[in-house]
């Protein structure tokens, strides 16, 4: 009802300019309804089509289809601010639309809108490096479009105070870092295309916010994989994986142990993110699990474990390819060679400074006769009974470092 009471009353000031009393009160109330109610939920923006030629004088117009939608194109740093504060013909405060096209601009300041009151604010398809300010507290604004401006920092408070924002597309920018906004909104987002965005932000985002993502498919972020080597990259996620990686994490609950991104698998037929769950240093006296799936790496060195039984009996310990368990009390390997899918398909094994006494021949001739893969073991330091069979073996394997006293 407000609704049309806001229409009829922005008709009745085009038209007739009788009664100056009238007008003032429908003014009043048109700006109050304005304010409370009367925000259309739909995002506007004109194609280029729309726009005069750049070298045009004239800059803004009314929309060719809407009297409440302004477009205005091809704005320099220079003109803006000038052009939005010019005096027009329509009353900027009853704009309820607002599309800027091709703004060129090194720093986009919001406060440039001080005289507007948008419900939807586009400002598309320019040139923009960062975006700075705050939107007033009294903004209300169901949607905002930040698209194709190669925009690299969008001020982390801008939109803090917005009430109401429903969809935000930010989508072909170079955006490191979603804006923060009102705690518990329900959004529509578009963040497709900034190749730069971080994972850490994206899952804040994410938690903070009620977030139905439009271009899902082409949202992507960086996440940081194998940190715990020398090999630390970072490499674009898909949005499916982070959520994949995210629940992942979140399942990972085993007490002492952090669990972190390592590499990719592309062993399946679609490359999944693999897991490296680390322990080291904690105390423990038995092998963590469950592991999460997808757990490839697991780092439970320096600890007081004796035995790798849960190798061959926890179903959890299925995918593992890397172990690295230096310094602790472990005293045989059998358990690992019952265990055919470790032994069968491990790349990495690390066993120094431990008590094993011997390793059995055919443990290593098992390793080293296959020559389809890389393989390390280390089982230095460790007061193991030599055999010259052994030795032998060894060399077939110029990656393998195994170190033995006698
Ligand atoms: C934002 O503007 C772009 C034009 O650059 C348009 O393609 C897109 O649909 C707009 N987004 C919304 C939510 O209207
Ligand atoms: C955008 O505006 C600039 C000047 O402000 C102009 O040089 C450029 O041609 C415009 N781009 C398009 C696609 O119109
Ligand atoms: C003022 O508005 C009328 C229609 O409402 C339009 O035809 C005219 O071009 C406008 N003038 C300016 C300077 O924008
Ligand atoms: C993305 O933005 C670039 C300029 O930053 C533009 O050339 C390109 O057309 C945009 N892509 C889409 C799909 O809008
Ligand atoms: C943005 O602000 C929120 C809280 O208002 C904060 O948690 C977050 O770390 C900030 N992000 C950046 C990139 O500064
Ligand atoms: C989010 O959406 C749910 C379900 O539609 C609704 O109950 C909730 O109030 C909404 N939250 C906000 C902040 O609008
Ligand atoms: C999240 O938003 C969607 C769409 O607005 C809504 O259907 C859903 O109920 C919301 N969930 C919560 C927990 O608010
Ligand atoms: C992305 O998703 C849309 C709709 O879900 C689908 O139509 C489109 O084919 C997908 N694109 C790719 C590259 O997967
Ligand atoms: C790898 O990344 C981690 C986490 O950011 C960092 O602590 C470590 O120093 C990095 N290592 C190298 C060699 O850059
Ligand atoms: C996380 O744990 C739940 C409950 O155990 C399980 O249903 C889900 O598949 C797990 N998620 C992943 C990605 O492994
Ligand atoms: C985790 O570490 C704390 C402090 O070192 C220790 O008290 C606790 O027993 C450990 N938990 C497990 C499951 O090992
Ligand atoms: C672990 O072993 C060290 C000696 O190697 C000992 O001092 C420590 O008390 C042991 N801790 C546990 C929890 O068994």
């Amino acid at each position: 009802m407000n609704g049309s009471f806001f229409y009829y009353s922005h008709c009745y000031i085009n038209k007739s300019l009788g009664n100056k009393m009238l007008l003032l009160v429908l003014l009043v109330l048109s700006v109050s309804t304005l304010a409370s109610e009367t925000c259309p939920h739909e995002c506007y923006y004109e194609a280029e089509t729309v726009c005069n030629r750049y070298n045009d004088p004239v800059k803004c117009k009314l929309s060719p289809t809407s009297n409440s939608a302004v477009v205005c194109c091809h704005l320099t740093a220079d003109e803006i601010s000038n052009v939005l504060s010019s005096p027009y013909n329509f009353t900027k405060t009853k704009i309820q639309q607002l599309h800027l096209r091709n703004v060129t601009a090194k720093t986009f300041k919001i406060e440039w809108l001080n005289q507007w009151r948008p419900c939807s604010l586009a400002v598309t398809d320019g040139h923009i490096d960062e975006v700075k300010g705050q939107f007033p507290k009294t903004a209300r604004s169901p949607c905002l479009n930040f698209s194709s401006n190669a925009i690299l920092r969008f001020d982390n408070a801008s939109l803090k105070y917005v009430r109401d924002l429903e969809k935000l597309d930010l989508s072909n920018n170079s955006l490191s870092h979603i804006p923060s906004m009102r705690l518990g909104i329900n959004l529509t987002l578009d963040i497709s295309e900034n190749k730069a965005l971080q994972y850490d932000n994206l899952i804040d985002t994410m938690k903070r916010y009620n977030i139905t993502f439009v271009n899902a498919n082409k949202t992507t972020c960086l996440l940081l994989l194998d940190t715990s080597t020398w090999l630390n990259k970072t490499e674009s996620v898909s949005l499916t994986e982070v959520e994949h990686y995210y629940e992942l994490k979140k399942n990972c609950t085993l007490e002492n142990c952090s669990c972190e991104a390592y590499r990719w698998d592309f062993i399946r037929p679609e490359a999944t993110l693999t897991m490296m769950v680390d322990c080291s240093g904690k105390q423990l006296t038995a092998l963590p699990s469950p592991l999460p799936a997808n757990t490839i790496a697991l780092n439970i060195s320096n600890n007081n474990i004796t035995s790798l039984d849960a190798i061959r009996d926890d179903p959890s310990y299925g995918n593992l390819r890397e172990l690295y368990a230096d310094h602790n009390h472990i005293e045989g390997i059998l358990p690992l060679l019952d265990s055919t899918k470790f032994i069968g398909s491990f790349v990495a094994l690390s066993l120094r400074y431990n008590k094993l006494k011997t390793v059995p021949m055919h443990f290593l001739s098992n390793i080293f006769d296959r020559n389809d893969n890389f393989r390390y073991l280390n089982l230095g330091q460790n007061k193991l009974e030599c055999d010259c069979n052994a030795a032998k073996v060894l060399k077939l394997s110029m990656w393998a470092t195994v170190t033995s006293y006698k």
